[in-house]
């Protein structure tokens, strides 16, 4: 399963990439806003410098909801940098442009996936990743795992090339939870991966060698 962190924050894509775990970056308009960046020439350069952060896929998303519109913002995303995936949301005409992207070279996540009938949809149109909010879902009273399970079954059975990108990741657990479940890919706050690292029993057992360390 490949590690995305999911944020527009530098020092936290910087801190990932450091533990020489990071296979990419997913974004969305929120976690855009929240790094204060506005503009199309700061969001534009902001992508840029995360493609030149990390040597993976990096998720940038589009804001329109038309054909035509989501189509002209896609092209001038996906030539920042050749690891740019455009991001789609499951929309109708989202569906379209995944669509059109797939016939002309343009590699796409289709996001705000909540179904699996969304995931056969956005796999249909030729989406390289599709993105189950699965901590949204469990908000919801539903599992989100089970439905990394169900589309992580479908495209194996029909031989879908998509990869199940789980988004909207909560805890360390989930990402346990996603790796068993046949998550391709898991992307993550920081927090959530560091969490990977923590086991009482770690600390303890680490104290005791560096206190016995002492009398050897
Ligand atoms: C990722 O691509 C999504 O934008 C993100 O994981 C959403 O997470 P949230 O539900 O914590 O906002």
């Amino acid at each position: 399963m490949k590690f995305f962190i999911d944020t527009a924050n530098l020092a936290q894509i910087q801190e990932a990439h450091d533990l020489g775990i990071l296979d990419g970056v997913t974004t969305n308009p929120s976690l855009m806003a929240k790094e204060g960046i506005k503009g199309e020439a700061a969001i534009m350069k902001h992508y840029e410098t995360i493609c030149e952060m990390v040597s993976g896929d990096v998720s940038a998303e589009v804001l329109s909801t038309d054909f035509k519109g989501i189509v002209e913002e896609g092209k001038k995303l996906a030539a920042i940098h050749p690891n740019i995936v455009v991001k789609v949301p499951m929309i109708k005409d989202g569906v379209k442009a995944i669509n059109w992207f797939s016939e002309n070279g343009i590699r796409t996540n289709c996001t705000l996936v909540f179904s699996a009938g969304q995931a056969i949809l956005a796999a249909k149109a030729g989406a390289a990743y599709v993105s189950p909010f699965i901590g949204r879902i469990d908000d919801s009273n539903w599992d989100g795992i089970e439905l990394i399970a169900q589309i992580a079954q479908i495209y194996s059975i029909q031989g879908f090339k998509t990869e199940v990108l789980a988004a909207s990741i909560r805890s360390a657990l989930h990402i346990v939870k996603c790796a068993e479940s046949g998550a391709d890919v898991c992307t993550c706050p920081l927090d959530s991966i560091l969490g990977l690292l923590k086991h009482p029993l770690t600390d303890i057992g680490l104290a005791k060698f560096l206190e016995d360390a002492k009398k050897m």
